[in-house]
């Protein structure tokens, strides 16, 4: 069956997230809700929000909206049918009662419900009418949230739910898992037992809440907002009806019911207003003294708030032996955590599921986590669990692996799709190369190398381990969330501050050497970015020799906002893509003045279809909704590429000084504004330099390796700027830009 047309009933978070995200798989939808007043307001909401639901905003239109009274004859035409109402069970009973009067034959309805089992939904539909009803659980933001859950149940016709499941991972880009009826299916059940038992434990162990969230967090590989945080993103009110509907629908014996339990705190929190990010605050607040913003942490044992304090447990990788096996209340704080979410996920195998792989990838893609408890439990090691794990009686699963002690239990991973996807392939693949920032992998003839550290931020290693992939063919792409959030900060800084600048240097050299290198290398190179591709990790893509990019995807040459200006060829790169316009061959200041103005303003895409017209993209660059199919597309790639042969060098003709006076009018103009201060001034001036070509004039011919060493200089002039570093330190402890 194939799905052309969609209706999505609710027009709410989830309803209208649905839409949108149909919207960009342009499928044809319309979303209605009881007026269509309020599936108006849903639509601007969608348009404005941030991070931005839609791929392509002007397509936003083509969400059709009305109401359920007078628009309900759309249903009629719809292949598949999305309620997305609030979560009452008699008002859903009401809308499938008029669904199914409506629907098409043969349609699919489903509900987005996060809690209530199908067997309950549908206990006033027939048989035939059951065959088509499931439940679709989408996760918010319904863009960037990998995981999808279609819920199924004895009396679904299992061929449609396949093709359902089908259309959702190829369509709409969804790790799609199909899961039986069983109270908050994979994801929540695993993911928000996680969150009590991480939070139970806190309180038990008497530990401040950042000290809980610095270690159930990137040490484990779990986001960093932690628990706490998690609680306050997702709301400490709807945290507590989530468990009351555990409470409701688990057995009494179930090891859920202890740790979901009322916390008098967090009856307390929600009296208050203290809801989370929504409301005043809740763990965390943003507080206000004497003009300036503090973020404070709530004492778990006073109840009183306090700026927060930083825990540092000086962890830079993710080594789950370590941790557990620390000698301190973290150390201890982990595994006892680990442990029982190892503990109560093997539980339920094969309740639940008979695949547990389903609950480690429904942990990945639901939850951020970068391994799930079974992958926790491999990477601990069976023997080294079983040697510390106390009792595990009545669980066959640690029953049957404590007689086997097999440290080989896991098998294959990503089991619900048939996509060949990069986690899929990296068991198999013959492990080359490894230093602390990036792993080399040989995989047929070819070569992946991944980064692997924290936002795959880059730094010498990082560039040694592509340059040395570079003896074949090679994929540059990740697992983790992110491409790359550009060079490593800290690295960089950790030398400036010792006034190391040559160390500084021999490190932009090695990074411009390599990118030249993956630009001409005798094989081709294709970089598969998502997430964030910013900075210097926009710079290894745009070098490569092609490029394919999930939609979503954050892209920018930002080093601006730092005080420094790319210099691993980001100017060089971007320059040679607007020069090629046909504005740029009538008017030669016309693209070093785009470049200036995008690099200037550190201007980002937020998707493949902003990035294109930057130019950080090209046309013939691929662009997919699926990120489990970068790797098999990445790989055709390199397979029709046998006879590849590597571009031809670039040459420039750029105005030189002329322009460069151009450029500064324009920034002073912006300094009297005071849109930009003084250091904003500086930077603006040296990206002026590089982009004018510096002391050259229109009919001399620059090399790329001239334009490389414009970068270089003025990075080096910036970095060795005060103003520069006071920057990146700023950047370094609150995340955020600083003015100056
Ligand atoms: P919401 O409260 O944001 O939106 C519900 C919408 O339904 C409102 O616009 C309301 O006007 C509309 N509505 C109410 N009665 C209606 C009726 N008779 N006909 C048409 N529209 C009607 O709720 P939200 O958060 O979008 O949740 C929707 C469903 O998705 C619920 O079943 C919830 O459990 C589930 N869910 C929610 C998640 C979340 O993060 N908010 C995550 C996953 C599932």
């Amino acid at each position: 069956m194939e799905i052309k047309n969609v209706v999505i009933i609710g027009s709410g978070t989830m309803g209208s997230g649905i839409a949108a995200h149909l919207c960009n798989a342009n499928v044809p939808v319309t979303l209605l809700d009881l007026t269509t007043e309020i599936s108006e307001k849903a639509r601007e909401k969608i348009y404005k929000s941030r991070p931005p639901l839609l791929i392509d905003k002007t397509k936003i239109n083509n969400i059709k909206i009305g109401n359920i009274n007078d628009d309900f004859g759309v249903v009629k035409n719809a292949d598949w049918v999305v309620e997305a109402v609030v979560e009452r069970i008699d008002i859903k009973h009401n809308i499938y009662e008029k669904i199914f009067n409506n629907r098409k034959s043969g349609a699919i309805v489903s509900s987005n419900t996060s809690s209530i089992p199908i067997k309950v939904l549908s206990e006033k539909l027939n048989l035939d009418q059951k065959k088509d009803f499931c439940i679709t659980h989408f996760f918010n933001p319904v863009r960037y949230m990998g995981l999808l859950e279609i819920v199924k149940n004895e009396n679904n016709d299992l061929s449609k739910i396949e093709s359902l499941k089908e259309f959702c991972e190829r369509e709409l880009g969804k790790g799609a898992i199909v899961c039986n009826d069983t109270p908050g299916f994979l994801g929540n059940r695993i993911g928000v037992y996680a969150m009590q038992v991480a939070m139970t434990e806190a309180f038990k162990m008497k530990m401040s809440i950042e000290e809980a969230d610095a270690v159930f967090g990137r040490p484990m590989g779990i986001p960093k907002t932690g628990v706490f945080g998690l609680y306050d993103l997702i709301g400490i009110d709807l945290m507590a009806d989530v468990l009351k509907s555990f409470i409701k629908e688990l057995p009494k014996s179930d090891p859920f019911q202890p740790v979901a339990k009322e916390i008098p705190l967090i009856t307390k929190l929600i009296q208050q207003g203290y809801t989370g990010r929504k409301g005043k605050g809740g763990f965390y607040r943003m507080n206000k003294e004497n003009n300036q913003k503090i973020l404070e942490a709530i004492n778990l044992e006073t109840e009183k708030y306090s700026p927060t304090k930083k825990i540092d447990l000086g962890i830079e990788t993710i080594d789950l032996k370590n941790l557990i096996n620390r000698n301190d209340k973290y150390g201890e704080y982990a595994w006892s955590v680990i442990s029982k979410i190892i503990k109560y996920s093997s539980s339920l195998v094969p309740g639940i599921t008979n695949k547990f792989n389903d609950i480690d990838e429904a942990m990945r893609l639901g939850f951020n986590w970068a391994m799930g408890p079974f992958e926790m439990l491999k990477s601990i090691g069976v023997k080294n669990f079983f040697e510390r794990i106390d009792s595990f009686q009545g669980n066959k699963f640690l029953e049957d692996l404590s007689k086997s002690k097999n440290e080989n239990f896991y098998g294959e991973r990503q089991l619900y799709t048939n996509i060949e996807t990069f986690g899929k392939i990296k068991p198999k693949a013959i492990k080359i190369d490894k230093n602390k920032s990036a792993q080399i992998y040989r995989f047929n003839d070819f070569n992946i190398v991944e980064f692997t550290t924290k936002a795959c931020a880059l730094d010498y290693d990082s560039m040694d381990a592509l340059k040395n992939a570079t003896d074949k063919p090679l994929i540059i792409m990740n697992e983790s969330m992110q491409f790359s959030a550009g060079v490593n900060l800290s690295y960089t800084m950790n030398f400036a501050e010792k006034g190391d600048f040559k160390s500084i240097e021999k490190f932009i050299r090695y990074f411009q050497e390599t990118c030249k290198h993956l630009k001409y290398s005798k094989y081709p190179v294709v970089s598969a970015p998502s997430g964030l591709a910013l900075g210097g990790g926009e710079e290894v893509a745009i070098q490569s020799n092609f490029v394919v990019s999930h939609t979503n995807i954050v892209m920018g040459l930002v080093e601006t906002l730092v005080g420094l200006v790319p210099a691993g060829g980001g100017c060089k790169e971007l320059l040679w893509r607007w020069s090629q316009t046909p504005e740029a061959r009538k008017d030669p200041d016309f693209a070093p003045m785009k470049v200036f103005n995008i690099i200037g303003y550190a201007t980002t895409a937020t998707s493949t279809v902003e990035a294109e017209p930057l130019k950080f993209l090209r046309p013939e660059d691929k662009k997919v909704m699926n990120r489990n199919s970068l790797f098999q597309i990445s790989k055709k790639i390199i397979e029709e590429n046998k006879d590849f042969k590597s571009p031809s060098e670039n040459f420039y003709n750029l105005p030189g000084k002329p322009l460069k006076e151009k450029m500064i009018k324009v920034l002073e103009k912006l300094y009297n504004e005071k849109i930009i201060l003084d250091h904003g001034l500086e930077v603006g001036k040296e990206l002026a330099t590089v982009l004018s070509g510096g002391e050259t004039t229109i009919d001399h011919k620059l090399s790329e390796d001239d334009i490389y060493k414009l970068e270089l200089n003025s990075f080096m002039r910036l970095i060795e700027n005060k103003k520069t570093q006071d920057r990146i330190r700023h950047t370094l402890s609150t995340g955020k830009p600083l003015v100056n």
